[in-house]
């Protein structure tokens, strides 16, 4: 069996032998985004650190947990903390959970995250959800051999986010009315600084309407096992290269702490509709 594959079925071992359910979405939160756990009825937390293969954590803002539990009376299974390349992880390393997740057998990948807003129209703690990508990473979790019981050799980036799910959403937003989001292109940046003015008017000029460091290679993993996946930005600094200001990790935080509740409020009503085929 390839050396992978088996980490990935040694991790899934362990936690099949807490865990007996079968989970419906997993649920990645991202830079200043974990509070939805709170609405999670948790029936079992692992940390990242007693579960095999699993990499820790190093960001402050991250909490490296795997909560398992029940969200909008669905099974889910939430990640909170993920990793980064710029944390210094292989690709492999940070799609680990991903693909723990469904051969535990999550059905819909849920992820959010903090981005930078490259599109003029966009406002500050507002929120993208994710039409497409574009991958400016220097590597992709796909390099290498093969791992056929997951997926096959050249997967298509016809559809990266699920249009059922991208529906839904705008679905929900219809019956909602006191919360909105732009959808658009996400480009994926290494980091950890953030971007120069001319990066800004280059990402822009390339079509990106956020920019972030983070989610796309989760999103390959996932569509490379068919997995569908709904991406959600939160808007957490206005990158226009016009009137930039220096920015500070805590006003990052700030910007999702506002955002956080509409981001967890069009998970939560999502996810309440899984239930019924879509
Ligand atoms: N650039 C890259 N990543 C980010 C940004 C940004 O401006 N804001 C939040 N994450």
């Amino acid at each position: 069996m390839e050396k992978e594959f088996e980490k990935l079925n040694e991790a899934l071992t362990f936690i099949r032998s807490f865990y007996k359910e079968k989970p419906k979405v997993g649920v990645i939160l991202g830079t200043g985004l974990g509070a939805l756990v709170d609405e999670v009825e948790v029936e079992l937390t692992i940390s990242y650190q007693d579960i095999p293969h699993f990499s820790l954590s190093t960001v402050e803002s991250h909490a490296g947990k795997l909560i398992f539990g029940k969200l909008s009376g669905q099974n889910v299974i939430v990640m909170q903390g993920r990793f980064h390349y710029y944390e210094g992880y292989l690709m492999k390393q940070i799609v680990f959970p991903v693909r723990v997740m469904k051969m535990l057998g999550i059905e819909y990948l849920f992820i959010s995250n903090a981005a930078g807003a490259l599109n003029p129209q966009y406002g500050l703690s507002e929120l993208m959800v994710l039409e497409d990508h574009i991958n400016l990473l220097p590597s992709n979790p796909l390099i290498g051999k093969n791992i056929p019981a997951l997926g096959i050799r050249f997967p298509d980036m016809f559809e990266p986010y699920s249009s059922k799910l991208i529906q839904l959403a705008d679905e929900i937003i219809q019956q909602n009315h006191n919360i909105e989001f732009h959808k658009g292109v996400y480009v994926s940046v290494s980091g950890p600084n953030l971007e120069t003015r001319a990066e800004y008017r280059y990402l822009r000029t390339i079509g990106a309407d956020a920019v972030g460091m983070s989610t796309v290679p989760e999103v390959i993993a996932a569509v490379h096992m068919n997995l569908p996946v709904f991406a959600v930005s939160v808007l957490t600094d206005l990158c226009q290269p016009e009137n930039i200001k220096p920015i500070t990790l805590e006003e990052v935080l700030a910007a999702a702490a506002e955002a956080e509740p509409k981001m967890a409020f069009l998970f939560k009503e999502m996810i309440k509709k899984l239930g019924f085929n879509l």
